[in-house]
């Protein structure tokens, strides 16, 4: 079979390679020298909107329905699965995640029919038409985090009696997985509960899923479905690069080829560039584990700030190595958000330490608008608000970034959005 050659490589079109491809642009990449290869049949896509390409800059290859099975980083080739040879000068490796099912957990009846995941623009497309197939049926959405949030919120749109099951004691959303704790706490969770549930969502907690089709949840609950989306969470897709993953402080979760961690005692390895321990190959995105400079620890992040930023820095890096030249590090800002309903969070810098909560927080309430901080070494270093306009964000934002002292956590919790408006 016919090989290929490309300077530029980057395997996966998510949304690391739709803003690879546009910094790649943006420096003058030359018609022909890169392609993108992903298993997708469409161009990369905004994955949280699951709306549909970019634009595509002319003399970019867009090499899609094709996925890479095989990766030879000693000869600078990767192969997909239909045999096609393709050669790379530089790599880069923005494979996402993919999702975790319920029968890896050994759950029964898991692949029936009418059971969803949500990653790919296709199960987007197949869900939307059982929606409509099933209209005004019973939906259960198993897992209380982003996806669990986001669906149950957008089934209960379409007028779909749904249940939300999870075995957590309140619902949450991820940060970095397994590293620190899961970001929302309890006084955070029981705003969304009470919304959810005054929105007719019934909320099912302390239990999971285990077979479909006879029964659910471990308690012996049965709860009937037209529809089940499942969201119990997303791993890396770094199968290619199995066997050059070294195994450190992720758990089940397994770093890509990278370089070692940063360390306050060795901080010339910090590789804030997503080089990753192989010459000319880069990681970004989802799959990336890098060195989070504010926090001076290594980190891997699931969110889609970090999958843009990430890509536009490995690019602007490529580039300025070609000329000699050099860019800043990384310097990131940890930053999520979520949307269901009418709620809108944002949420900047690390859950660590205590936690206030502020403003008003009552799931009833027309006014509401509440938040928390986090206070860690007397120092304020993560700030979550619901409902904020976006000057209010901001100010949350530079709270994170700035890590202001406090002496009093009353005060900090009396004051809420005012101290963050005076840093
Ligand atoms: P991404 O998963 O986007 O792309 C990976 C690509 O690689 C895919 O095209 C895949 O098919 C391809 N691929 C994988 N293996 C391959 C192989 N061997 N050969 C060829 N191609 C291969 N985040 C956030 O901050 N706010 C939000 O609101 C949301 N909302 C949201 C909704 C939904 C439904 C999902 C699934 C996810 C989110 N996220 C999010 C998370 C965010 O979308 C995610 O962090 C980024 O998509 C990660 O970007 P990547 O490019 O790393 O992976
Ligand atoms: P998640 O990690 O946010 O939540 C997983 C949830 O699964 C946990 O909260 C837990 O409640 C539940 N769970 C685990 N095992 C279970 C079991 N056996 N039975 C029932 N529940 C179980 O993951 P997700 O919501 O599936 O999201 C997948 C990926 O997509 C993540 O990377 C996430 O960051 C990303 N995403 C992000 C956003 C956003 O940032 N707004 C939105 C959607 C998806």
């Amino acid at each position: 079979m016919a090989e290929k050659s490309f300077k530029y490589v980057i395997v996966g079109g998510g949304v690391a390679a739709g803003y690879a491809a546009r910094e790649f642009a943006k420096q003058g990449v030359k018609p022909g020298e890169l392609a993108i290869i992903s298993k997708e049949a469409v161009a990369p896509y905004e994955r949280p909107a699951l709306s549909k390409a970019y634009l595509f800059p002319e003399g970019i290859s867009l090499i899609l329905s094709t996925e890479i099975v095989k990766a030879d980083l000693a000869s600078k080739t990767v192969i997909s699965a239909a045999g096609e040879t393709f050669k790379y000068q530089i790599l880069i490796i923005a494979t996402g995640s993919t999702v975790i099912r319920l029968s890896d957990f050994g759950v029964q009846g898991a692949d029936a029919k009418n059971i969803f995941y949500l990653r790919e623009i296709d199960e987007a497309d197949e869900l939307v038409k059982a929606i409509k197939a099933k209209k005004n049926g019973k939906a259960v959405i198993v897992g209380g985090g982003y996806i669990g949030l986001e669906l149950s919120a957008a089934l209960r749109i379409n007028n779909f009696d749904v249940s939300m099951v999870f075995p957590e004691p309140w619902c949450t959303a991820n940060m970095y997985v397994f590293i620190v704790p899961r970001l929302f706490t309890a006084g955070i969770a029981a705003f969304y509960e009470g919304y959810y549930a005054n929105k007719g969502i019934k909320i099912i907690k302390g239990t999971v899923a285990v077979g479909f089709g006879t029964e659910m949840g471990k308690d012996g609950t049965v709860l009937e479905a037209d529809i089940v989306v499942v969201g119990v969470g997303g791993k890396p897709l770094t199968t290619l690069f199995k066997d050059r993953l070294t195994r450190k402080r992720v758990g089940l979760r397994q770093m890509v080829i990278t370089k070692p961690a940063y360390t306050k005692k060795s901080p010339n390895r910090f590789d804030a560039f997503f080089k990753t321990s192989v010459p000319d190959v880069y990681a970004v995105g989802d799959v990336a584990t890098f060195p989070m400079k504010l926090y001076g620890e290594t980190r891997r992040v699931e969110h889609v700030d970090h999958a843009r930023k990430s890509a536009e820095q490995a690019v602007k890096a490529i580039f300025a190595s070609e000329q000699g030249k050099s860019i800043s590090e990384y310097d990131y800002l940890p930053y999520f958000y979520s949307r269901s309903f009418d709620l809108s969070w944002q949420f900047y810098g690390d859950n660590v330490g205590e936690s206030v909560l502020f403003g008003d927080s009552r799931p009833e309430s027309p006014t509401h608008k509440f938040g928390s901080y986090w206070i860690k070494d007397g120092k304020v270093v993560g700030a979550f608000l619901e409902s904020g306009t976006p000057e209010e964000n901001k100010a949350i934002a530079k709270v994170a970034r700035v890590q202001p002292p406090v002496s009093s956590l009353d005060q900090l919790a009396a004051e809420g959005l005012t101290f963050a408006s005076k840093i």
